[in-house]
């Protein structure tokens, strides 16, 4: 699974020692793997604090993100800090993310196989960030990572236990901009989750 390290290096990262979280990123940065950078302004990576014990996976960069290089700074995302801060957490002290680090066109979802060749960047997060908490951002995030045949309307809000990760399917953002119904269940969630942290 993508969030255990194996013995085999992925292609991207054969024959390497295991780099920095600087150093990743810097290769990130001037990924060419797949033909979603050929319609991107930029590789979008993570941002945020490399030693969160949170992190927040979403489905990929949108027109604002593309625009600014970081997730989540368009409106979803604008909604996402604030759901951060009602559990008292900062933007800053978590790290956020997306399945696939490039803007899809016209925002379509990314492909199984666009997510497949970009798990390695994830996969890389992962291993420098070895986060308690695995916040999985809308169906796109759940099915890629976690169950392609999944329902996030019927598996959100439960735990999912591997290892030493505590997994959390939630709707995204940008589904509660669209129907506001959802924050209630998103609020029960995130509750679930400031509760993880704690213990
Ligand atoms: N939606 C996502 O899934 N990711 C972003 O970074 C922005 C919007």
């Amino acid at each position: 699974m993508f969030w255990e390290e194996t013995s085999e290096p992925t292609s991207l990262f054969s024959s390497q020692k295991k780099k920095t979280y600087p150093e990743v990123k810097k290769e990130a940065l001037t990924c060419r793997r797949c033909h979603l950078r050929e319609g991107a302004q930029q590789v979008v990576f993570g941002v945020g604090n490399p030693n969160s014990s949170l992190i927040l996976v979403g489905e990929g960069p949108g027109a604002r993100e593309d625009e600014l290089g970081e997730p989540f700074v368009g409106k979803a995302g604008q909604l996402l800090t604030k759901i951060l801060e009602a559990i008292n957490l900062e933007r800053e002290k978590v790290y956020i993310s997306n399945i696939v680090k490039c803007r899809p066109p016209n925002n379509r979802p990314p492909s199984s196989q666009e997510m497949e060749v970009c798990m390695p960047w994830l996969k890389e997060e992962f291993r420098l960030i070895r986060p308690k908490v695995l916040v999985l951002l809308g169906a796109t995030a759940y099915k890629g990572l976690i169950d392609p045949q999944g329902k996030i309307t019927r598996d959100r809000g439960k735990w999912i236990e591997k290892k030493d990760l505590l997994i959390m399917p939630t709707f995204h953002p940008a589904a509660l901009l669209r129907d506001p119904r959802k924050k209630v269940s998103v609020w029960e969630d995130f509750q679930m989750i400031e509760k993880a942290l704690k213990t």
